[in-house]
């Protein structure tokens, strides 16, 4: 089942997300099947659960799109629950970055290469690894979803501007879009 994708602007999108336990979650596999159907469903290689209206700290990714750039991406599928970055470190690069709730834009985002995460993945079985690169940075994005933050909030004031009337029509749900969406400030009957 795909669930519809909160739009910019909604504030479930700025909410820190809140860690959940096993015995809350006893269908957790479900909630994540979906989560991975919706995301392939916008044709997406991430995506957190408060994009799907839930805020809980959990997110799926499946970068495997990108293993042409980077061979370690080969069937690079995973699910991250409760999710800490306990380590950030390398010289900061630059990639062109997109959003599932924020269609049609794609900016520049400078973030560094090398992530050290703790978290637990859809059996509860627990990990401390070390990700580089192109996996980091997909994990650096839907780790931010899940801290409330947005990949906008990292452009410089300028660009913030430049792009600050197509946000609030994504908001508006006046943007063209193939995949089912929930837009915040869209007018009745949309
Ligand atoms: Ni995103």
């Amino acid at each position: 089942m795909k669930y519809p994708i909160i739009a910019y602007g909604d504030p479930v999108l700025r909410r820190k997300a809140t860690s959940i336990e096993p015995d809350e979650y006893p269908h957790i596999k479900e909630l994540v099947d979906n989560m991975f159907d919706t995301m392939y469903g916008a044709r997406g290689v991430g995506l957190a659960a408060p994009q799907v209206g839930m805020s809980m700290r959990l997110f799926v990714i499946d970068a495997s799109p990108f293993d042409d750039e980077d061979p370690d991406l080969k069937g690079f599928k995973k699910v991250f629950i409760n999710a800490t970055i306990l380590e950030e470190t390398g010289e900061e690069w630059s990639f062109n970055e997109g959003c599932l709730s924020i269609p049609d834009i794609r900016e520049d985002v400078s973030r560094k290469p090398v992530v050290r995460i703790s978290y637990y993945d859809e059996t509860w079985k627990h990990h401390e690894e070390t990700f580089k690169g192109m996996a980091a940075r997909v994990i650096q994005h839907e780790y931010d979803h899940i801290e409330g933050k947005l990949f906008t909030d990292k452009l410089s004031p300028l660009r913030k501007r430049l792009i600050e009337k197509r946000l609030n029509d994504i908001s508006k749900g006046a943007v063209d879009v193939d995949y089912r969406m929930k837009f915040p400030a869209a007018k009745k009957g949309r």
